[in-house]
């Protein structure tokens, strides 16, 4: 057995138990950014899982475009002001948040860990991050936790199916319904098409190394494979009629989106190009950002996500207008590197660096970050 074989099998059976809780710590501060927990977990997880993490679609152009939105961005902070008390707690859409990062939906995260879903909602809960899953909680919540979850969606063919969803969100404690609107078809990713990805191994964890896998044709399914290709903007209407928890829509770039959204009676929305894994050469997140703020209005509340890996990130989107922001591979590189401790870790470094940067900028709260302490610089190459 290879050695990472055998880390990852132990992980695995170590996860959930006493025995991983303690022994993690150890070494699960070496790592002291999210860049060192995606190297720690690059080394440790399958090629495999890791592109389909790390991965984005096609030249991955807007993968780039996410990071790199946030180099051509820049705080000017206002000094002199009393800075003693500062804190990171956001108020939206009924909740009082401890922190504006919240954890994104992602699918698939039994690739890196068995229980991946259990392990991160757990750590969500003991940081007391808001987390948007589809799976993961029910434990928890069968127990009782206190947990803050968002169902994630990526729509439904029938009115009664969308009702149900809503219904069942509601009964079982979510906080709101974020529907994904930018997965209308399966979209096209080389990486996975190289390693001849199979989205079935998803439900069963990561492929024995050595184990003989069927090629897959880069031309189907991966691509043309739909989803939930008529969804339309009634799609709101109908969650709406089956429960009364606040509806994001996530994955609007455009600013007309934006504003349809809200006139659709939508409560929030989350700009968003799924991490680059739908449309390579949308729009990177950060550059959507303010157009749609301004479409908006201040009617409801704008977030983000995509390319956050340092709370200076965080105080980029909220100077630009997030109330709060998405993350969605740097959790899963704190689990691909340390399980659950690496994804507390994670979310507490994020944190704690966006609170610095709140700080440093001058300011005390997430809420008073805004456009006059922040520069878009255009960049020339
Ligand atoms: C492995 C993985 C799986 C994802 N699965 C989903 C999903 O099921 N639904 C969804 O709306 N977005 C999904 N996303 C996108 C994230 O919710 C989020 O928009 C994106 O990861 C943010 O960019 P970041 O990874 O740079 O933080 C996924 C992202 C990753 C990395």
């Amino acid at each position: 057995m290879q050695r990472r074989e055998c880390v990852r099998n132990l992980l695995g059976l170590f996860a959930g138990s006493p025995l991983f809780a303690q022994q993690a710590p150890d070494d699960v501060n070496l790592p002291i950014n999210v860049h060192e927990f995606e190297e720690a977990a690059k080394r440790k997880l399958h090629k495999f899982a890791y592109d389909f993490i790390a991965g984005g679609t096609e030249d991955e152009h807007t993968l780039r475009a996410n990071r790199e939105a946030f180099s051509r961005v820049f705080l000017v902070p206002k000094f002199m002001t009393d800075v003693s008390d500062v804190s990171t707690g956001v108020d939206l859409l009924g909740l009082k948040l401890k922190s504006p990062v919240i954890i994104a939906p992602t699918g698939g995260k039994n690739l890196v860990i068995n229980n991946a879903d259990e392990l991160v909602a757990q750590a969500a809960l003991n940081k007391e991050i808001l987390i948007c899953t589809a799976t993961g909680v029910q434990k928890l919540l069968a127990d009782g936790k206190p947990l803050n979850w968002w169902s994630n969606t990526i729509g439904s063919k029938t009115k009664d199916q969308a009702r149900g969803f809503a219904r069942r969100t509601e009964d079982g404690g979510g906080k709101g319904i974020v529907v994904t609107i930018d997965n209308s078809y399966q979209s096209n990713r080389d990486r996975n098409n190289r390693n001849r990805f199979d989205y079935g191994y998803m439900s069963f964890g990561v492929p024995k190394d050595g184990e003989v896998r069927k090629p897959v044709n880069p031309a189907r399914p991966a691509m043309w494979q739909p989803h939930t290709p008529s969804m339309t903007w009634e799609y709101i209407e109908w969650l709406k009629s089956g429960s009364s928890i606040p509806v994001l829509i996530k994955g609007v770039l455009h600013p007309e989106d934006a504003a349809l959204a809200v006139k659709n009676g939508a409560d929030a929305v989350i700009v968003s190009n799924h991490g680059g894994r739908q449309l390579d050469g949308a729009i990177g997140s950060l550059d959507a950002l303010p157009d749609v703020v301004d479409a908006v209005g201040g009617k409801i509340p704008v977030l983000m996500d995509g390319g956050i890996r340092r709370g200076g990130d965080v105080a980029k989107a909220l100077a630009l207008g997030a109330k709060a922001v998405l993350v969605g591979r740097a959790p899963l590189w704190g689990l691909g590197a340390y399980g659950q401790a690496g994804v507390e870790r994670v979310l507490q470094l994020l944190t704690d660096e966006t609170r610095l940067a709140i700080a440093l900028s001058g300011k005390r709260r997430p809420a008073e970050m805004d456009r006059s302490i922040v520069k878009r610089m255009q960049v020339w190459r």
